[in-house]
């Protein structure tokens, strides 16, 4: 294992991921942690990583300098180069000019972790300081036009630091500078799996419940079913599944969600549908703004969930699928509080739980998905697209009516079987390879308009297509779809579903729109 201790960096857990690519197990931890602690876990490699701070003041964090001397290998990088330089004796100073984004290096490739790597790269910088001298017995390996020491290494005690940061994919060959350094500077093997991972997780989740009960809220969405997947291995009848049906699901969703864990599924566990359609539909009669609507299915999702609770008793355990985003979304270090934008729209805090368990909490998406695959969740369901909490509540603009959501839902299932069809016969990548579209989804417009049906007027609703290419969600753009694929999707639509007679695409990049219409 390889551990990345974090000083605060914003890619900390890329880092971690970046390593988990080499095949290599990687964890992340707090520099809080005591040296102790840290060697217990017999780490093969530590990671120093980047940090807001200055490491020349005193209350910045800095960690026993011990760590330097134990005879583990060690990569500095950004503030972790400045630490591990000014720790050892060296000097850190303000830069005379910050160095920010793409910058030309210069590299020794004698250096030990650029034997890889081309004299003259790019390297993504994001530093105010730098280290103005090194400590004795170091090298310089790589130096840019403001800093005489871009990356430096006592290669006889392992020590290698880079002020660039290799994580980022801006860093062109920044992955043959963390593979040389976990390959052939901590001779880790590569033999590290996800399902590895996954195993791991089930034991460590066995024995902290015991013989405890679990609740989990399933939306039936990726991260949800993975982590209850997994607690379900773990602990099998131990663990109930919440599913609530607001109405708001895709077309054929609550079935699907059903035949995978329901009584019938491949699953041991208890699973607990609740059909509140009605109630959901009664509290947003006649809404028609976006927040407020947002808000009344986040509450009532949150009254259904307790009520379910409340008649399964007290459990030890709460399970959520929040993944590695939604921490970074939520601020870190913040475990304990649940989130109101989720999967499953948010949580009531007084649900009487002890403790929450979050087994994704590590993982990207990709990596989730992976981690589903292992654990044999169907591929359907594995790479199945995010769906908001709040549902198709979202892609109705204006007041939802269950015949808005039957159309919607209508619309959208012929949308996602065209798609569906596309990427099996190679006309747009499949959903998981790379070019795949990141979200694609059919919206009703709140808007009417004149058409003409054999030869009769129609005034009817238009149907808005949305399909974006992304990788955060934080920006996307409008995907290039084939015409062929939408002129057959138009068709069907205008054709199939009732009280639709037109269709648009909608070729808004995000910003200025966001992914989901509300
Ligand atoms: P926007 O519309 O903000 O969406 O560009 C970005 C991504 O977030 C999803 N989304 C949500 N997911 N609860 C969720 O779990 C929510 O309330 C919510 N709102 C938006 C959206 O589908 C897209 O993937």
């Amino acid at each position: 294992m390889i551990i990345v201790l974090d000083f605060g960096g914003q890619y900390n857990q890329l880092i971690a991921r970046r390593v988990r690519e080499c095949n290599v197990y990687c964890e992340v931890h707090p520099y809080t942690t005591p040296l102790d602690e840290l060697l217990a876990m017999n780490p093969k490699g530590i990671i120093l990583t980047g940090g807001p701070n200055s490491v020349y003041d005193m209350k910045s964090p800095h960690y026993d300098t011990a760590l330097f001397e134990a005879g583990i290998p060690i990569l500095g990088i950004c503030y972790g180069a400045q630490l591990l330089a000014w720790s050892l004796g060296g000097k850190v100073e303000t830069a005379p000019v910050s160095e920010y984004g793409k910058t030309d290096i210069d590299i020794d490739t004698t250096g030990t972790l650029f034997g890889r790597v081309s004299k003259k790269t790019v390297g993504w910088m994001s530093h105010t300081d730098y280290i103005a001298a090194l400590p004795e017995d170091f090298r310089k390996t790589a130096s840019s036009s403001v800093c005489p020491f871009a990356a430096f290494e006592d290669d006889k005690k392992k020590l290698y630091a880079v002020q660039f940061h290799p994580e980022v994919t801006h860093t062109v060959e920044g992955m043959k500078v963390l593979s040389a350094f976990v390959y052939d500077v901590c001779g880790c093997k590569g033999d590290w799996k996800m399902g590895d991972f996954v195993d791991s997780t089930i034991a460590a989740i066995k024995e902290k419940v015991g013989d405890g009960k679990a609740l989990c809220a399933l939306s039936g969405g990726v991260d949800s079913s993975v982590a209850a997947v997994m607690m379900s291995k773990a602990i099998g009848k131990q663990l109930t599944c919440v599913f609530v049906d607001h109405g708001l699901l895709r077309k054929d969703e609550g079935e699907s969600v059903d035949a995978v864990f329901g009584p019938d599924g491949p699953y041991d566990l208890n699973f607990v549908h609740v059909d509140a359609r009605e109630r959901f539909y009664k509290k947003l009669a006649g809404v028609t703004e976006p927040e407020q609507k947002r808000k009344i299915i986040g509450e009532e999702f949150i009254r259904v969930f307790e009520e379910e609770a409340k008649k399964i008793g007290a459990v030890d355990y709460l399970v959520q699928g929040t993944i590695y985003p939604d921490v970074i979304e939520s601020g870190l270090g913040d475990s304990a509080v649940i989130k109101s934008h989720h999967n499953v729209g948010g949580l009531p805090d007084y649900v009487d739980f002890k403790e929450i368990i979050e087994p994704l909490r590590m993982l990207f998406k990709d990596e989730v998905r992976r981690a589903g695959l292992e654990l044999g969740i169907p591929e359907k369901l594995v790479y199945r697209q995010p769906f908001p909490g709040p549902g198709l509540g979202i892609r109705i603009i204006g007041d939802v009516t269950p015949e808005k959501v039957k159309i919607v839902q209508e619309a959208d299932a012929i949308y996602r079987e065209e798609i569906a069809k596309a990427m099996e016969g190679g006309v747009i990548p499949k959903y998981g390879q790379p070019g795949t579209i990141g979200q694609y989804f059919a919206a009703l417009t709140n808007m009417r308009s004149v058409g003409v049906m054999g030869d009769f007027r129609t005034y009817d609703y238009a149907i808005a297509l949305r399909a974006v290419m992304t990788s955060d969600f934080m920006t996307a753009e409008a995907a290039q779809l084939p015409w062929d694929v939408l002129g057959k999707v138009t068709n069907r639509i205008v054709n199939e579903v009732e009280h639709v007679n037109r269709v648009m695409y909608d070729c808004t990049s995000k910003p200025p729109g966001t992914i989901e219409f509300e």
